[in-house]
């Protein structure tokens, strides 16, 4: 079922949540979500089902990380249709975040600039929220997204995300290792072979009970080839189980985008850097390391190039805001159509098509 088609969601809804500052509206908006009952959901064309890590997607759209970040919404995230949902950034402590206004629109560029810096209840407020889910069920896949709290010192962050990985990890389906985020001072430096192992080292050391999920590192759309090509080196070695392609971009200038606003980028502008990052990983890895393509998609066509780049599963944000709740049932049939028209039986058999390894 399509909840607020697009052309009612672009001509009604939209302008109204535009009339407002742009976390005002986020906020309003997801406190809506958050108290919708579940939905029916219709089933998924076959074609879009897909396998990783040994679990079942029933699509490979997700939701980006940012949206919910204390996990309040997820009913309506399955309800919309989503695959599964990236929730967080969640940190260790609560923290209020950088001071306000610190979102900002581009509606000429369906883009979307942010320096929220991380504001998240914390991992103890979150835990509950999941504890209920879990015990509910959802047919929807759960991703959690770490990061550090802004005033952890920089020799006690590794310890941040092992706390982290202990709380929170039995929750989540898989795990997504935020260190890519432009708003927390120091956070992309953690983007280096050193420090990258001395955070998988400290997270190794946790023990998550029973089962200890997967392990996917969220990256920069601003590292050039020789330092992604590293990390991706140093992934493989240390058998991250992939990686999460990409954050909001610092460029301006160079994705076509002029603005004062200081902060990551998103949407439409994205895309192109997007995928050709996600083209860069693919081609190191050789398609070893499963890659989940984020970075301007809008619709069905966005999210198959970023697949054919080389992503096994997609993700959106911005679109979402451009596009409305509608967006993910009209991408889940057009992708579908998509596939059957260039030959493909399965999403599966598109990843990587257009990356030569
Ligand atoms: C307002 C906003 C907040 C975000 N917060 C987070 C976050 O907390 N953690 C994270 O890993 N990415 C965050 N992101 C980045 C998105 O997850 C995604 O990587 C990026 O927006 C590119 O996808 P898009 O073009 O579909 O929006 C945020 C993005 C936006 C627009």
């Amino acid at each position: 079922m399509s909840l607020i088609p697009g052309p009612l969601y672009r001509g009604l809804f939209r302008p109204i949540l535009f009339s407002l500052d742009a976390e005002t509206a986020h906020h309003l908006a997801l406190s809506m979500l958050s108290m919708m009952p579940p939905l029916p959901v219709a089933d998924d064309p076959p074609e879009l089902r897909c396998s990783l890590w040994g679990l079942e997607f029933s699509n490979p759209i997700g939701l980006a990380a940012g949206m919910d970040k204390d996990a309040i919404a997820i009913g309506a995230w399955q309800s919309l249709g989503f695959g599964f949902a990236e929730l967080g950034t969640i940190t260790p402590r609560p923290q209020p975040g950088n001071p306000k206004p610190r979102v900002f629109r581009l509606p000429e560029h369906r883009a979307l600039i942010n320096r929220l810096g991380f504001p998240s209840e914390g991992m103890e407020a979150v835990a509950p929220r999941l504890e209920k889910v879990r015990r509910a069920g959802t047919r929807m896949r759960i991703a959690l997204n770490f990061g550090p709290n802004t005033d952890t010192p920089v020799e006690k962050v590794a310890a941040d995300y092992a706390a982290l990985m202990a709380r929170l990890a039995p929750l989540a389906d898989f795990i997504v290792i935020n260190v890519s985020s432009p708003n927390t001072p120091g956070l992309r430096n953690w983007q280096s072979p050193d420090r990258m192992r001395e955070l998988f080292a400290a997270m190794e050391q946790v023990s998550t009970g029973s089962r200890r999920p997967p392990i996917l590192l969220k990256v920069a759309p601003d590292l050039d080839d020789a330092t992604l090509g590293a990390i991706s080196d140093t992934a493989m070695a240390l058998h991250v189980d992939g990686m999460v392609v990409c954050n909001t971009t610092l460029k301006r200038g160079e994705v076509g985008v002029t603005s004062a606003h200081e902060g990551g980028l998103s949407g439409h502008p994205l895309r192109d850097l997007a995928r050709d990052r996600i083209a860069s990983v693919y081609r190191r890895t050789q398609g070893r390391l499963p890659i989940i393509g984020v970075g301007g998609i809008m619709n069905a066509d966005d999210a198959l190039a970023h697949v054919k780049a080389g992503a096994s599963l997609v993700e959106l944000y911005t679109g979402l805001i451009y596009e409305g709740p509608g967006l993910i049932a009209a991408m889940k049939k057009e992708l579908a159509n998509l596939l059957r028209r260039e030959g493909f039986r399965s999403i599966s058999e598109a990843v990587g098509t257009a990356t030569k390894v």
